[in-house]
């Protein structure tokens, strides 16, 4: 098989509250990218219909990180496969048992509704945590070993993947092989500001490194002109490829 074209690599980072900003976006993008990423802020502010609309020009990957029992959680993603939400994720933190129900979750629904189930991706460790902040919730011991850890687990309870960040995508590739879906935000063209995001990794270099799938948000969003930033990272990874 074929690896997917550049273009369909990249997700990008719907953060908004405002639907018209959303829809010029989905508008001038939907053509040259994979599909868009709908997180907390999007989804608290606009709901489902919000989701719905942009589902209605792309793919999306919902980006609520599930984190609760159980049942909870494959109740959460069964109404997500219903909305037709290409990716979904869930805390690995909340265990095995939670992860194999997502999986369960996504598996049935999509079943039931005749549909092709969503991929159920693992997040690790939030890259807001350094270390002290892990040692402080009583997990000790260095981030990189949780992060592997975390993401075997997800890989035995039967998750298609993980989130992680550039700096993970080699040491996770490594540890879960290929056909493991690695969806990787933090990126940052050499020409974009890197705002808050302080370890970055070019669009290309990620690739290289064995990402899957980017998650792109002000380098194309912020942009003064999102459909030319978006072309001009496409062109990027394409000539490293
Ligand atoms: O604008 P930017 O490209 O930084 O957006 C990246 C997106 O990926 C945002 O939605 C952000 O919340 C998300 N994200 C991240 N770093 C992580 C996990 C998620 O930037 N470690």
């Amino acid at each position: 098989m074929s690896p997917p074209a550049a273009k369909d690599r990249i997700l990008v980072a719907l953060d908004t509250v405002d639907l018209t900003v959303a829809q010029d976006l989905v508008r001038v993008l939907a053509g040259e990218v994979g599909g868009f990423k709908i997180g907390k802020e999007f989804f608290t502010a606009l709901g489902p219909e919000g989701v719905r609309t942009v589902l209605g020009s792309a793919p999306a990957f919902l980006d609520l990180k599930f984190h609760d029992i159980p049942n909870t959680v494959a109740g959460a993603i069964r109404a997500a496969t219903r909305l037709g939400v290409r990716l979904v994720n869930v805390h690995a933190s909340g265990g095995t048992a939670m992860m194999a129900a997502a999986a369960t979750a996504a598996r049935e629904a999509a079943a039931a509704a005749g549909i092709t189930p969503p991929k159920v991706l693992g997040v690790t460790v939030l890259t807001s945590l350094d270390e002290a902040d892990l040692e402080a919730v009583g997990q000790h011991g260095p981030a990189a070993v949780q992060v592997e850890r975390l993401a075997r687990l997800s890989q035995a309870a039967g998750l298609d993947g993980v989130v992680c960040s550039p700096r993970e995508i080699a040491l996770l590739r490594q540890a879960c092989g290929t056909g493991f879906l690695l969806v990787v935000p933090g990126i940052r063209p050499d020409w974009a500001a890197k705002g808050d995001q302080k370890r970055v990794t070019t669009p290309a270099k990620a690739c290289a490194l064995g990402a899957d799938y980017l998650v792109i948000g002000r380098p194309i969003t912020a942009a003064p002109e999102p459909q030319a930033a978006a072309r001009r990272i496409v062109a990027e990874i394409e000539e490293a490829a």
